[in-house]
């Protein structure tokens, strides 16, 4: 073979070689170059090799030199080729949001919380009371026994002490004084007191505990609403007025509300509050005039003042409202429960 049909075949397959390499659009495409061109069993620059042998012996360095820089060049082009598909692929994976904006495709959908029916009658009862005058007022869940018991007239061995009755808390040692998780609201009552002096008109309203048997009226924490009114001139009139309202208001003018007489240790006379519901009356929580005794351990003049105070259970009066037949679903957090308040 002479040495210039050689060369000429060495330049066509560099030139065809790096065009075909260019123009691979995609993996596939490159890989049947590769074959092609550099396949080792019947690829373009093998043939060519073999045409090297048959030149005569002073044309070999000449050949054998070119034959080498072809072939540098035709795998410089399919190197390049390979790695400019590399970084478009990389390119696309890091771009790739999902293409071009779909303005029809459904957004992500957006849930948006409610509060707690329970919540809700706080907010409500609050507002109810504050129309009638009374301002909010607070007091911790854990109690020492004065606020709880003694300031409420509550003496040592009554039965409402006993520590089976009562959530008393572990960490209260010798020495210090024992506190409990607050078994009504009325703890508040003595604590606004002792800040304050008359008159006061309050509500408070938070949880409560109680080591009780857990069924469909019974959880061992709840809570109650809890009002005191102290001023001069303060009756069992205003009180029932005051309740009649509270009930009607929230429940609607048809309720009707009925006393009691009942017995708790700060309050004489005491009265139970009873609410109707269906066919019968259910009672809603205590109430009656503050007892001279817990005027007087805060501090207050029991000839100068009077005052009444109520407490109520608040789960009872969102059940009453709702039709709600078992307190334990306000407390079981299913959403398809929580969803319809
Ligand atoms: N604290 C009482 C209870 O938990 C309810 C109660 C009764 C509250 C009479 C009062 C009251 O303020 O005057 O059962």
């Amino acid at each position: 073979m002479a040495l210039s049909q050689f060369l000429d075949a060495l330049n066509a397959l560099e030139s065809s070689a790096v065009r075909a390499f260019g123009a691979a659009a995609d993996e596939p495409a490159l890989e049947s170059a590769r074959v092609e061109f550099l396949g080792a069993k019947s690829g373009q620059l093998k043939s060519v090799q073999k045409g090297l042998g048959a030149l005569a012996s002073a044309d070999k360095p000449l050949a054998g030199k070119r034959f080498h820089e072809v072939k540098a060049a035709i795998e410089g082009a399919f190197q390049s080729a390979k790695d400019r598909l590399a970084s478009l692929a990389d390119e696309e994976a890091s771009t790739d949001d999902g293409g071009p904006l779909d303005p029809t495709l459904p957004g992500t959908p957006f849930t948006l919380g409610r509060l707690h029916p329970i919540t809700q009658t706080i907010e409500e009862l609050t507002e109810i009371m504050g129309r009638l005058g009374f301002s909010l007022a607070d007091g911790p869940e854990i109690e020492d026994e004065w606020h709880n018991f003694e300031a409420l007239n509550i003496p040592f061995d009554h039965p409402a002490r006993d520590p089976l009755d009562n959530f008393y808390v572990a960490a209260a040692t010798l020495g210090e004084k024992p506190l409990l998780l607050r078994s009504q609201t009325s703890t508040v009552q003595i604590r606004v007191m002792e800040a304050a002096k008359p008159p006061i008109r309050v509500i408070s309203l938070g949880r409560v505990y109680r080591p009780d048997e857990v069924d469909a009226t019974h959880y061992p924490m709840f809570h109650q609403v809890e009002g005191l009114w102290v001023d001069r001139r303060v009756t069992m009139a205003d009180l029932k007025s005051t309740l009649r309202l509270f009930a009607t208001s929230y429940l609607g003018r048809d309720v009707h509300i009925r006393f009691r007489p009942s017995f708790f240790p700060f309050t004489e006379p005491s009265v139970e509050v009873d609410f109707q519901w269906g066919d019968g009356w259910v009672e809603f929580g205590g109430a009656g005039m503050v007892d001279p005794a817990v005027l007087t351990a805060v501090g207050y003049d029991a000839e100068e003042v009077t005052g009444f105070a109520f407490g109520l259970g608040i789960e009872r009066l969102c059940m009453r409202r709702h039709q709600i037949t078992d307190i334990r679903e306000l407390f079981r957090n299913d959403v398809r429960f929580l969803r319809q308040f």
